[in-house]
């Protein structure tokens, strides 16, 4: 029984594979490749934190022949706070340089920004008539603000929040149910937004049966956090990062400023216990790795530590630094390929959308 249903499947594949017709390929790739997607939301540069914890596993998991990836650039998420143009757009740049030079083939993967698909924008909106208020209510970023005017003694609980703070989740699970993701690489920070896109989904499949895809989250649970210049974890918002592009000079420059303590240079010193050396593992070869392992046993001078470190990571981001300064000297090329990838994520959510709009009541009757 198994058998013969596996065979009819196979006779299946086979004669999709046979049409030569690019529909028969796209139709077969979609059924054989899970749809992994994740967006990032445009602040400027990335950071080594950012790098190591989100775009190197993202880009790891996209080169994976079971995926299909999709990877966007979330910029009408970031208009919930960057209010002046030019920001935005350079910020939008920045993002799609650091992941172009990064490793993202935008041949292999979709790669566009989430405004140039309306599609999302409308499914935003029946997907607000899905949600139930207090669902946004008890979402993170907005309680944080709550908070924030309840310490500061503010009489107006919802100062400083505008719709598009309050409503972010909607069109986060808009960004993710219209491409029917299978699998959403994320941060733990936004594991909750998933759960409101699931919630979402399944009402509205309730409503009107199976037409939305409910995503499974993937949170790196043990990737550790990368600590900053002062051992705090990296953050832009704590001032103690290493921007991902610096010029080599520079970067020397704050690699050097890594917070140390006073024991002297010839101390055996704990590899294990270096802030140093956590962030050299993550740049350099096994064999490098233990030989450095090895000279802090020994008693190594954090001078000494630290120009390693430096050298590791000139090393690995020397080439993707070229790239990167390549891209932003012809945002041209940025701008070609994001359209590219637009027309083809667009091929994709406008029939997806077509089916819903039927499904929900719109248009005429067939
Ligand atoms: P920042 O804290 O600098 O504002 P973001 O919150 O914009 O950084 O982070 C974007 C993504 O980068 C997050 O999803 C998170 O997974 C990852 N990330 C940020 N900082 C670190 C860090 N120090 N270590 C590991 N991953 C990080
Ligand atoms: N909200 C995410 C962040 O701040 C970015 C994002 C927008 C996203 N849409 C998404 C992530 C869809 C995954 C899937 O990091």
């Amino acid at each position: 029984m198994l058998s013969s249903s596996l065979e009819k499947y196979a006779d299946y594949l086979r004669e999709l594979w046979a049409c030569q017709s690019s529909l028969g390929k796209a139709k077969l790739i979609a059924m054989i490749k899970k749809t992994l997607l994740t967006g990032v939301k445009p602040t400027g540069m990335p950071h080594i934190g950012n790098y190591l914890g989100a775009i190197r596993p993202a880009l790891q998991l996209s080169h994976q022949p079971q995926y299909q990836a999709l990877l966007f650039i979330a910029d009408y998420h970031s208009l919930t706070h960057v209010h002046r143009a030019e920001e935005l757009r350079s910020m939008t740049y920045e993002v799609a340089a650091s992941w172009l030079a990064c490793g993202l083939n935008p041949d292999q993967s979709l790669f566009y920004r989430q405004s140039d698909i309306p599609e999302i924008f409308e499914l935003s909106w029946i997907l607000s008539c899905f949600s139930p208020k207090g669902l946004l209510n008890r979402a993170h970023a907005y309680k944080a603000k709550l908070q924030e005017n309840q310490e500061a003694g503010r009489s107006d609980p919802d100062y400083g929040v505008n719709m598009g703070l309050f409503t972010y989740p909607l069109l986060m699970a808009a960004d993710i149910l219209m491409f029917s993701a299978d699998q959403v690489p994320v941060g733990e920070d936004q594991v909750q937004h998933l759960e409101i896109a699931r919630d979402i989904a399944q009402k509205f499949n309730n409503n009107y049966g199976p037409l939305l895809k409910v995503p499974e989250f993937l949170v790196q649970k043990d990737s550790k956090l990368v600590p900053g210049l002062d051992g705090r974890k990296m953050s832009k918002s704590y001032g103690n990062h290493i921007p991902l592009f610096l010029p080599a000079p520079k970067l020397r420059k704050l690699v050097m400023k890594i917070k140390t303590d006073s024991s002297p240079p010839e101390a055996p010193k704990d590899p294990n216990d270096s802030l140093i050396f956590s962030l050299f593992k993550e740049f350099a070869s096994m064999e490098e790795t233990e030989a450095l392992a090895a000279h802090y046993r020994r008693g190594i001078s954090w001078g000494e530590a630290k120009e390693a470190l430096f050298q590791a990571m000139d090393k690995v981001l020397a080439e993707p630094r070229r790239h990167y300064e390549e891209l932003m000297a012809d945002t041209q090329t940025m701008d070609c390929l994001l359209e590219q990838g637009a027309q083809r994520a667009r091929a994709i959510a406008r029939p997806q959308l077509d089916e819903l709009r039927r499904a929900i009541g719109l248009g005429a009757m067939v």
